[in-house]
């Protein structure tokens, strides 16, 4: 085990040992191959470079109680690579593959996975890049599939305690019919401004509202949005916000915990009527909302008047973080063991 503050550590990349690349060309995927290289080289006319052609995904690998390694949902990853690759047609890339070079990926890297109990996890960032040279707009027939790993902290700085965010209606993050729906790095890029405006104003991120008609809430930053309503777990419905497999799950806890669950639109004056508000995605986990403000109309909404989490959430997290740091049982088969 490598000597790392693990209970210190940012969201931040710090180098492991390897990573594992697999190249698409000539209409074939090639073998699996170890790196211990950093860079990749491809050509100056690369579709990621000019087009946008680059997708990615995040998930996690936590080690239990038990010193046993678990990915959580990595099928569910595999999955979306897959459809956003689709959606901006990149090769199609099978989901074995993907799941093949997350277990590589992880064990060749295991000294780097934090020790139980330190609040800190493995990050898997797979990236599926388009590497053909390609000067008129099209998609690529070359590309460059790659995972590599890092340990992290909590994405918010300060873990599972609420944070403040801000409405922005300056900014769309994706356009109703546009690629918000998949994991694509052009999506980041339209946050940035964004996200800039609510850090230089004390926030944690920004809430985005809906690109048509600024009308209904999409999604917080890099993270779904859900709110508590009486027995009610709801979350937004829209063609522009990321499938969030944490969502998911979190939708599937509060069934089992005997709730009602509504995905639909939620208008912005609905904020006033729930009791507590969260951030939710694998870097995020649960990431609860203390105060939503929104500057243009000069109103902001409470949801903690002793700055803890609410209960429901509190539920929710202690729940899914159970399972996956294989606490509780996996009722659901979400877990993959790495041996
Ligand atoms: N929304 C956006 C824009 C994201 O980047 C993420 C992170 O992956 C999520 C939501 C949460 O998705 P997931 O729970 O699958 O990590
Ligand atoms: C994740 O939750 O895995 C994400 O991809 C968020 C990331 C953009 C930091």
């Amino acid at each position: 085990m490598k000597n790392i503050d693990w209970k210190h550590l940012p969201f931040q990349y710090s180098k492991t040992d390897y990573n594992v690349r697999s190249y698409f060309q000539d209409g074939k995927w090639g073998e699996l191959e170890v790196s211990q290289s950093e860079y990749v080289e491809i050509h100056m006319a690369s579709t990621c470079l000019h087009y946008g052609q680059e997708i990615f995904e995040g998930l996690k690998a936590y080690k239990g109680k038990d010193e046993k390694i678990r990915l959580f949902r990595v099928d569910e990853n595999a999955k979306r690579m897959r459809r956003s690759a689709k959606g901006i047609l990149m090769p199609d890339i099978p989901e074995d593959l993907f799941i093949e070079a997350v277990h590589k990926a992880v064990t060749l890297n295991k000294e780097y996975i934090p020790p139980y109990g330190t609040g800190a996890t493995l990050y898997i960032r797979p990236l599926y890049i388009g590497v053909g040279a390609e000067v008129g707009v099209k998609p690529t027939k070359k590309a460059l599939f790659l995972i590599f790993v890092t340990p992290v902290g909590p994405y918010f700085r300060d873990g599972f305690n609420p944070v403040d965010i801000m409405i922005c209606r300056d900014y769309d993050r994706a356009a109703p019919l546009g690629t918000g729906t998949y994991k694509v790095g052009g999506n980041y890029a339209a946050s940035l401004a964004s996200l800039q405006a609510a850090h230089d104003n004390g926030f944690a991120t920004t809430l985005y509202l809906d690109a048509r008609e600024k009308k209904y809430i999409d999604e917080a930053g890099p993270a779904n949005f859900f709110g508590i309503k009486g027995n009610t777990y709801v979350t937004p419905e829209s063609t522009s916000i990321l499938p969030s497999i944490t969502n998911m799950s979190l939708m599937q806890i509060a069934k089992d915990m005997g709730m009602k669950v509504e995905r639909r639109k939620i208008p912005i004056e609905e904020l006033e009527e729930f009791s507590e508000v969260g951030a939710c995605g694998t870097a995020a986990v649960i990431t609860p909302i203390r105060k939503i403000v929104d500057p243009d109309k000069n109103k902001f909404y409470n949801y903690t008047t002793d700055n803890k989490p609410g209960p429901v959430s509190t539920k929710l997290y202690n729940t899914i973080t159970a399972i996956q740091f294989g606490d509780e049982p996996d009722k659901h088969n979400w877990i993959t063991m790495i041996d």
